[in-house]
């Protein structure tokens, strides 16, 4: 798992966790499995989810301000609004921390090793692709959270730059994530690009603090960054280190990958379906998708933002109700998070989402979140208004984990295709 390096060890560490492939478009980063919403044991963690719930509302919550500062409320979809800061419901934060020591046990990751600055400093990071910005810790960051944490110092680059810009971003749980910009090389598995702008962060909220990842890497579009400039993979474009600004996803119980500069066709087969992104948002947002459960349309010309960085699937509430109304026994289970249960001895395996092509379907194993008695478990599809926009679903890794997916700011489009 996950080791700590001393600071003096990162300073002399050899990075190379992987080399670019010769003959090949791009490279490819494997993954860490991330958190499951389960324990080992297979109960639903309830506390874990509600904390997931406040952590990805206030995501989309930093992103829409950072889209109207950026591009203005005219980028934002129909209906879509900057909705309250949720907070952390107080038992549930309290439970959290008590937990944290035994946390990283349970944990699945679905992180990936990157390399900063000269000589490189190693980091774990999320890649997700509902953000656009690159964080990790400070070398200045005192606060606990960042106890455990690789810590940028920019004494020992070389090629550190320091900017005049900071970088905030809110979370529920009274404190935020922040610090200054800077730029520096960063290498992802031997693609390498200069003067990439990142915030070593100097605050780290405390809901940090027992994750495994250092930070995170944001994949969407530049109008989503509070940075304010381009994200990883387009300044990959930029500086010619990659021909075609796209990127591959496989996230699987093994061998998960993040390839960059293409897709890797060694881990699908057929065509990728593409879809055209719909909107200005700066998310992947694609169109004209449906919500099926076996022959019944639950929600039709739905807009559908694919999001790594969540767990779960989240929609409007009315039409996540009417979801589980087709599900037998289904029942709501905590209506503020917006999670149902249903009979664990009857998982559906006929939920799919489709855009006028394939029906993508997601696997009972992908739809059941974990027991919360003998007979219940809960759905990874919750009821949720993010603020996102009318009929706009937000589309994280329970989907994913089902499909190969592509991300091309080259066609400007997602596509799905069968993994082999
Ligand atoms: C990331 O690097 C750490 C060492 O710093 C290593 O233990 C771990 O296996 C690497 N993870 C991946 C997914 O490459
Ligand atoms: C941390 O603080 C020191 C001393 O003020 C400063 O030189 C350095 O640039 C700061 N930031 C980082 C990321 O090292
Ligand atoms: C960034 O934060 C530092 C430290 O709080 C502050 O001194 C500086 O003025 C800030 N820069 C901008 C552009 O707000
Ligand atoms: C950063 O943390 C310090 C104390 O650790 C706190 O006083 C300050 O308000 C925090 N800043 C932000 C932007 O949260």
């Amino acid at each position: 798992m996950y080791s700590k390096v001393s600071l003096i060890a990162l300073a002399v560490v050899v990075p190379a966790t992987a080399s670019p492939i010769v003959g090949e478009l791009g490279t490819r980063i494997s993954f860490q499995k991330r958190n499951a919403l389960s324990n080992s044991d297979g109960m639903f963690d309830h506390a874990k989810a509600i904390q997931q719930v406040v952590r990805d509302h206030n995501k989309h919550r930093a992103n829409l301000r950072n889209l109207e500062q950026n591009a203005g409320r005219d980028a934002f979809n129909e209906g879509a609004e900057v909705r309250p800061l949720m907070a952390y419901p107080a038992h549930a934060l309290e439970r959290r921390q008590s937990e944290a020591l035994t946390d990283e046990a349970h944990d699945e990751y679905w992180a990936g090793n990157i390399t900063v600055g000269t000589s490189a400093q190693n980091f774990f990071v999320d890649f997700d692709t509902g953000s656009s910005d690159l964080w990790f810790p400070s070398i200045n960051c005192t606060q606990s959270a960042c106890a455990n944490k690789h810590k940028y110092n920019a004494r020992v680059s070389s090629t550190s730059k320091h900017t005049n810009s900071n970088f905030t971003l809110h979370y529920g749980d009274g404190s935020a994530v922040s610090g200054p910009v800077w730029t520096d090389t960063v290498n992802i598995a031997g693609l390498s690009v200069h003067d990439q702008a990142f915030s070593a962060v100097t605050n780290l909220s405390d809901s940090f603090g027992p994750q495994a990842n250092d930070g995170i890497l944001g994949l969407a579009y530049q109008s989503l960054s509070d940075i304010r400039m381009p994200p990883f993979v387009n300044t990959a474009k930029a500086q010619g280190a990659i021909k075609q600004a796209e990127f591959g996803f496989k996230i699987a119980q093994s061998g998960s990958e993040l390839y960059i500069g293409g897709t890797d066709a060694s881990q699908y087969s057929g065509d990728i379906e593409y879809h055209n992104v719909v909107g200005s948002t700066g998310y992947w947002q694609i169109g004209s998708g449906k919500l099926t459960i076996g022959s019944t349309t639950i929600s039709s010309d739905i807009k559908t933002i694919i999001d790594s960085g969540t767990t779960i699937v989240y929609g409007p509430p009315d039409m996540v109700a009417k979801l589980y109304q087709n599900i037998p026994g289904a029942a709501v289970y905590d209506e503020n998070s917006g999670f149902y249960s249903f009979p664990c001895n009857n998982v559906p395996s006929n939920i799919a989402f489709s855009w006028g092509g394939k029906q993508w379907t997601i696997s009972p194993q992908n739809f059941n979140r974990g027991r919360v008695d003998k007979q219940h478990c809960i759905g990874a599809i919750a009821a949720q208004n993010l603020g996102l926009g009318n009929n706009v679903w937000l589309v994280g890794d329970s989907f994913m984990k089902n499909v190969y997916s592509a991300f091309s700011f080259e066609k400007n489009a997602v596509g799905f295709a069968t993994l082999k």
